[in-house]
This record gives structure tokens, sequence and C-alpha cells, in this order.
């Protein structure tokens, strides 16, 4: 075993849109587990939009990461050191790793992953944390019924591919959004939705007039990743008693979108708008796991991944989610 583990620390708090110089790459001294613990090598590392959060020390609901730290973030990784009975040397786990090779965790920290079940690194993605989002926000929020119409952005990313799909299982007419021609090809063709609109090659009044031809019979239920030109082309399509389950806002994260809103759709169709955040769902997960990984086994639900190779990229790779340059759940392959 190396003697040396590699972190990426926040170098400095970005200001608007972050660059590779706000981290580092940094090497330390290998830490051996205590009692209850475990070293976890990491072999993938996920890149999430919430970790730009992170990196800001204004108002949140959670703590940022300090300066001269490690970022935060999901890993997926073997267990190669184990002073816990439990968790032996060989397991694969799920753990709040960070950005680094290597982890040591409490033994009770750590989600053991099967990898019969899947690719390993779909915890991060379809049957992790994102694949959570989606259906928790979906079902619990947005409600959705057989002949609705569901509207969801990001349509191929992380959340949104899994909401889409789940949609079209559950009998809705789903519309994506999405930011490419090749992203919604992949909407429909590869993920079943009915129709799919690139925001790329609209403004917020055509995309609106897009939208209300896509969604002949008006919109049900909204599930908003992004906010913006996007939102602002949704609300006046919205029916009477529409869901708008409000899980991201990236196009806000950067603090550069400044698009007005008129929420008078919102009054008159009397519309539920609910905002929430997967970690304070916990007992969400086993339903979700349920009813979520059967469907990626029998290949009922698709996922695409974008995959990134060395720790060492992930900053670079980090900043592709908010210029729309992700194609799938974004993970970094660390070894
Ligand atoms: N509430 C929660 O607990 C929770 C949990 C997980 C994720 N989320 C949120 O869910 C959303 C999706 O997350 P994800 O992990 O699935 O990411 P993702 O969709 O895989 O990647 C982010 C995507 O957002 C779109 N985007 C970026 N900047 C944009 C802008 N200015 N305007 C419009 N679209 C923009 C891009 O897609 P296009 O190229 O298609 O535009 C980009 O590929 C994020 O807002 C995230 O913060 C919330």
């Amino acid at each position: 075993m190396s003697d040396t583990a590699t972190h990426v620390t926040l170098r400095r708090r970005p200001h608007g849109m972050a660059s590779a110089d706000d981290f580092e790459v940094v090497s330390v001294q290998m830490p051996t587990p205590g009692d209850g613990e475990l070293l976890v090598r990491t072999r993938f590392l996920s890149l999430d939009p919430y970790m730009r959060g992170r990196m800001s020390d204004g108002p949140s609901y959670a703590t940022p990461v300090a300066i001269g730290s490690p970022m935060v973030g999901a890993i997926v990784g073997d267990v190669i050191a184990s002073r816990a009975p439990s968790v032996p040397v060989g397991t694969v786990v799920t753990t709040s790793g960070g950005w680094r090779s290597h982890v040591i965790v409490p033994a009770s920290a750590v989600r053991i992953v099967d990898p019969a079940v899947a690719p390993i690194s779909t915890a991060l993605g379809v049957l992790g944390m994102p694949g959570q989002t989606a259906w928790y926000g979906l079902n619990r929020i947005g409600h959705p019924k057989a002949g609705e119409t569901v509207v969801v952005a990001a349509a191929t990313g992380a959340v949104g591919s899994v909401v889409g799909q789940l949609a079209r299982l559950a009998g809705c007419h789903v519309v994506g959004i999405a930011g490419s021609d090749e992203k919604c090809a992949h909407a429909v063709h590869d993920l079943g939705f009915d129709a799919c609109l690139n925001h790329r090659a609209h403004d917020a009044n055509s995309l609106r007039d897009a939208l209300r031809q896509a969604c002949p019979r008006g919109i049900d239920v909204y599930f908003e990743n992004v906010g913006g030109a996007v939102l602002a082309a949704v609300l006046p399509n919205l029916n009477v008693g529409a869901r708008i389950p409000l899980c991201g806002l990236i196009s806000r994260y950067n603090g550069e979108d400044q698009t007005p809103l008129n929420l008078g759709p919102l009054l008159a169709n009397r519309v539920t708008l609910q905002g929430f955040i997967i970690s304070d769902h916990p007992e969400a997960f086993p339903p979700f796991i349920a009813e979520v990984a059967p469907l990626v086994q029998s290949g009922q639900l698709r996922y695409r991944e974008d995959i990134v190779d060395g720790l060492e990229n992930a900053p670079t790779a980090f900043l592709r989610l908010f210029r729309g340059e992700n194609f799938g759940k974004l993970v970094v392959r660390v070894g």
C-alpha cells in the first residue's frame, strides 16, 4: 500500500463561477483506522451541483467546507483495512468520503454496496442520492397520476433522467427540457420521454410556446431542477392544482441568473410548490431502493454515466455541471 493519500482541498472561496484555481491537489500521509473504523480506498467519487453551495460561507442549510479542507462528496470504494468485524476488508461501501483517494470512516457511517445488483458506480447515481431525490420528489410531492403531464428540467441528468422514466412508468405524458439536441434525442429515444425541448434553442417566450405545443393538456407536475428562464417558460403552462417539487435551482448557484418571474399562475391555478432536501428523508431510501433497483436490473429504467478519470481532474470536471457539459451522472473514477 502506498504511504500517501491524495486530497483535493478548497483553496479559496469562489465568487460567481468557480475555477480550477479554487482547488488544490495535495498529498498527505496515509491514515490508519482506529477501533471501529475502516480505511476505504475510493473507486468512484460523485460530483454534484450542491457542492457549489458548500464552497460559499453564506446562509445555507449545510456547513461550508473550511478553506484547506477536502471537498465533501459521496464515494464508493473498497475497504482495505478494517478495525470493525462487521465490515471486513474487501467489502465495497458507499459513504461521505470527500474528494480523497483514501478515507477513514466509522463502520457505522457506511452503506454496503452489493456489486451483484449493478455496477458499483450506480450507488452514486441512479441507485444513490440522485435516484432517491428523483423518486422522493416525484412521488411524495408531485403525486403523478396516469394520464397527467409531467415536465422535468435537466432531463438527461442524474436526477431528471430518473424522474422522467418513473413518470413514464406511472403512465404519464412526459416532456423533458434539456440543453442540447443530442440530450433531447437521448431523452426520447433511449429514456422513452414523449418529447424533449432544447432550452438553448429558445428564449423564455418561444420555450413557453413550444411547451404549450408539447403539453396540449397543460402541465400537472413540473419537477424543477434549474429555475431561471426555464421556470419562467413553464409557469404560464401550469394547470389548476399543479404540483412543483422544487428540487434545485442550478441556474442560480453561481449567482448569475436574474430572470424575472411572474408568479401569477401559481396563485390563479392554486399550485403547490414545495422545496425539499433529500438528506432530510433517510427513511425514504429503503422504499426507493426496493422499487428502483429491480427496474434498473430489468432494464426498464436506464441510466447513463459520464465518467472522468483521475481525482486530480475533479475540479475541472465539476465545472462542467454548470455549463451543461455533463451527459448523465457525473462521476470521477479515482482508482
Ligand atoms: N433537493 C435535493 O435534495 C437535491 C438532491 C440532488 C440534486 N438536487 C438538484 O437537482 C438538480 C439536478 O442535479 P443533478 O445532480 O441531476 O445534475 P445534472 O442534471 O446531472 O447536471 C446539471 C445539469 O443542469 C443543467 N444546467 C446547468 N446550468 C444550467 C442553467 N444555467 N440553466 C439551465 N440548466 C442548467 C445542465 O443540463 P442541460 O444541459 O440539460 O441544461 C447540466 O447538465 C440540481 O439543481 C441539484 O442541485 C437537489
